[in-house]
């Protein structure tokens, strides 16, 4: 199979630095990449066929199960920037992990899931992580070799677009990501009614969208008190205390009362760096009787990590906050 140049680019990099490689098969390789192309520190992702014997087979062959092998996809990754339990948790976000390649389009062994580890580190950290999903069938076995698909499969989200998101629909991931985020949105209800009070309910609700979606370094909430927004419950590494209005993405998103989603963090002026690692960032004012109360933060290591869709979702999550939030002391603020 010849070398295309995305690979043989992807390739040069890595002999370049002291990149690392991982390997997964999550079901139909175009739709898997996009999730793990937008993460800091990922140098290239390629699509290709992991876990049979044959050699270097050809994309018929695997689709129409006749080698043995998954579609899979080789993750190379500095692993100064990302690690494999980073990419393990983006993997197993982006995936059913009770789909065992019946469920949708994509049926058969070629489109199961499976993680290919290459070491004693990979396997235990893989383990631990399957473990904490019972029922899951994710396979998980040696990595023995992988074989990059024609050009034609290599980012085809973004030489695709179309395509790219009706395989999204039809093989189901569409509604699996949906699925989630409803979910999501059902756990807050349930916390909210039975607590509404801010002491109880933002801690619970910082550690379900940690828990939830991928690919955070910061999850939290700043909450207006005596003019100024002061640091609330979050997840995450310890953060400034007090951003006045008009300061950095938050004190902004409260005087301009609207989301604010920043790809760069960096180019944005006047952003605090609480956390080094971040760079991207969104923000969600909060209100209560029709002024701004707070504001939830969310941070990301990668850039542009945060879509369209992320803020619906989180703009629905603030929303069940707002109906249910009992603020206490702070309401005669
Ligand atoms: N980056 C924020 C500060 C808060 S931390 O991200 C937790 C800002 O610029 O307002």
């Amino acid at each position: 199979m010849s070398l295309c140049p995305a690979l043989a680019c992807h390739w040069m990099r890595s002999l370049g630095g002291n990149m690392k490689k991982a390997y997964f098969a999550g079901g139909c390789f175009w739709c898997i990449t996009p999730f793990f192309a937008r993460t800091k520190g990922v140098a290239g992702v390629v699509s290709g066929f992991s876990g049979g014997e044959e050699e270097d087979p050809a994309y018929e062959q695997v689709k129409a199960q006749q080698t043995g092998h998954r579609e899979s996809i080789e993750v190379t990754y500095d692993p100064q920037q990302t690690d494999f339990e980073t990419l393990l948790h983006i993997f197993l976000a982006n995936v059913d992990p009770y789909d065992g390649g019946g469920k949708s389009i994509d049926s058969g062994h070629s489109y199961t899931l499976a993680v290919y580890y290459q070491d004693e580190a990979e396997r235990t950290a893989a383990q631990k992580a399957l473990d904490a999903i019972p029922g899951a069938q994710i396979a998980l076995e040696s990595f023995r070799g992988f074989y990059a698909a024609g050009e034609e499969h290599q980012e085809f989200y973004k030489r695709h677009p179309e395509e790219f998101a009706k395989e999204m629909e039809e093989s189901g991931r569409t509604k699996v990501l949906s699925e989630k985020g409803e979910r999501l949105l059902r756990q807050l209800k349930s916390f909210a009614e039975e607590e509404p009070w801010y002491v109880s309910l933002l801690p619970n609700a910082a550690a379900l969208i940690w828990e939830t979606l991928p690919d955070l370094n910061w999850a939290g909430f700043y909450l207006m008190r005596n003019g100024v927004l002061a640091l609330g419950p979050f997840e995450g590494k310890t953060a400034c205390i007090h951003i006045a209005p008009g300061k950095g993405v938050c004190g902004t998103a409260v005087v301009k009362d609207c989301t604010l989603r920043v790809a760069d963090v960096h180019e944005f002026p006047g952003h605090i760096a609480c956390d080094s690692a971040s760079n991207s960032e969104i923000v969600i004012p909060l209100h209560k009787n029709g002024r701004v109360v707070g504001v939830m933060d969310l941070d990301s290591p990668s850039l542009n990590r945060f879509t369209a869709g992320d803020q619906t979702l989180l703009e629905c999550f603030a929303k069940v906050l707002e109906e249910y939030l009992d603020l206490g002391e702070l309401s005669a603020q």
